[in-house]
C-alpha cells in the first residue's frame, strides 16, 4: 500500500515512535512525514539496547534509504531540529516545509507562564499553543523566513503528492493523541490542533483520497498526562503494582493511567476512519507475552484481548507490540501470523 497514516488513538504516548520506527525498516518508506503539532511530542523507542528520541524528525530515523519529512501544519522549534539533524546525521536527508510556523522563545515563555495553559491545561511548556494562536492572527513567522533553514526548505505536499502518484511508499506519521485534539478531545484539556487522522494528512497537505491506511494505535492501557479527566483512573499505588507507571518523554512528569478503554478505542476508529489498528506493549498487561513475535505463541488471555478489540471495533489489529525492542512485535499484515 503506498500510503499510510499513522495516529494514536487515546491521549499520546500510545507507542506511535516504536510502530513507526518498525514500519519504517520493515516496509521500507521512500518518505516518512511528520504531522501533527510540534516539539510538545516524543517519540521515543529502542533498538538494539540504543534509545533513540526524536521531537521533531519523523521516526524513520533508522531507515538511511527514508527521506525525512516535516509538513507546514507542523510548528519547528529549530534548535531542536537542528540538535536532531546532528545528532543523527540526517542532514541530507531532512526536508522540511517553507510554510512550518516557527516556535520563539517568547511562545516558550508564555506557555510557561500562563497559569491557563500551565496549570489548568498542563501543557507540555514548548509553546506550541501560542504559536499556533500567533499563526491564526497571522503574525508567525515562517521557515521561509529563516535563512539557516534554507538548505532543508521544500514543498513538503507536493513531494509527497508525487510519490504517491509514483506508487512510492509514503509514512505519514502523525503526533499527540485522538483525545488530543483541538476539536475532538474533551476541550479545554487539548492541544492546539486537530490530530485526528484527516488533520495529520491536512498538516502534510495529503487529500482523503491519497490515504490507503489509516493505523491508530492503541496501548493495552491508558495514559494521560495535564489535566481533564480520565475514565476509571487508577491510583498511583496501583499503577505500580501493574507496571503501568511511564513518565513524560518531553516533561519528565508522571503520566495518569487507567485501564484499556472501548468506548474510547470504538469513536477513535470512527474519528479517524481506521483501516488497520497496531495494540502496543502487551508484555505489560500479559507478561508472559514478552519477547513474542508470533501470534500463535501468546497465551490464550492475551489472544482473548485482541479478538475482543477487533470484535468491538470491527478492525484487524495487525501489529502487537510485545517489549522494549523495535522487533518485539507481532505482525499479522502479510500472513495469517
Ligand atoms: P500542549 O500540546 O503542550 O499545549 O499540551 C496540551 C495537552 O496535551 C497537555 O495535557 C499535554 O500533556 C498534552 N500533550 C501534548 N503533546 C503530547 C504528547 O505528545 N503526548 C502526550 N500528551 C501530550
Ligand atoms: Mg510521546
Amino acid at each position: 500500500m503506498p500510503c499510510t497514516v499513522t495516529v494514536g488513538g487515546f491521549y499520546g504516548d500510545e507507542g506511535k515512535g516504536k510502530i513507526l520506527a518498525y514500519l519504517s525498516i520493515k516496509d521500507s518508506p521512500s518518505l516518512a512525514v511528520r504531522g501533527g503539532v510540534g516539539a510538545n511530542a516524543g517519540h521515543t523507542f529502542v533498538r538494539n539496547h540504543v534509545q533513540y528520541k526524536v521531537r521533531m524528525l519523523p521516526s524513520a530515523i533508522l531507515n538511511k534509504s527514508t527521506k525525512l519529512l516535516i509538513g507546514a501544519g507542523v510548528l519547528l522549534t529549530p534548535r531542536i531540529l537542528f540538535d536532531e539533524i546532528k545528532k543523527y546525521s540526517t542532514f541530507e536527508r531532512t526536508l522540511v516545509d517553507r510554510q512550518c510556523g516557527i516556535i520563539e522563545e517568547h511562545h516558550i515563555r508564555q506557555d510557561v507562564e500562563s497559569e491557563h495553559l500551565k496549570q489548568t491545561v498542563g501543557t507540555t511548556g514548548t509553546g506550541t499553543g501560542p504559536a499556533n494562536s500567533d499563526r491564526a492572527l497571522r503574525k508567525l513567522k515562517l521557515a521561509r523566513d529563516m535563512p539557516d533553514l534554507e538548505p532543508f526548505l521544500d514543498d513538503i505536499s507536493k513531494t509527497v503528492n508525487d510519490a504517491i502518484d509514483q506508487k512510492s511508499r509514503v509514512l505519514v506519521e502523525g503526533t499527540q493523541g485522538t483525545y488530543l485534539s483541538l476539536y475532538h478531545g474533551g476541550y479545554p484539556y487539548v492541544t492546539s490542533k486537530d490530530v485526528t487522522a484527516s488533520g495529520i494528512c491536512s498538516d502534510v497537505g495529503l487529500g482523503p483520497k491519497k490515504v490507503d491506511n489509516v493505523l491508530v494505535v492503541f496501548k493495552s492501557f491508558v495514559t494521560r498526562v495535564g489535566g481533564g479527566p480520565l475514565q476509571n483512573e487508577v491510583s498511583p499505588s496501583e499503577a505500580i503494582e501493574r507496571g503501568w507507571t511511564e513518565y513524560g518523554s518531553v516533561t519528565g512528569r508522571l503520566r495518569r493511567s487507567s485501564y484499556f478503554n472501548m468506548d474510547l478505542a470504538r469513536r477513535a476508529v470512527n474519528l479517524n476512519s481506521a483501516t488497520e489498528l497496531a495494540v502496543t506493549k502487551m508484555d505489560v498487561l500479559f507478561p508472559s507475552c514478552v519477547g513474542k513475535r508470533e501470534y500463535s505463541k501468546l497465551p490464550t488471555v492475551a489472544k482473548n484481548f485482541i479478538q475482543e478489540i477487533e470484535g468491538e471495533t470491527g478492525v484487524p489489529v495487525v501489529l502487537i507490540g510485545t517489549g522494549e525492542d523495535v522487533f518485539d512485535i507481532i505482525d499479522r499484515r502479510s500472513s495469517d501470523n
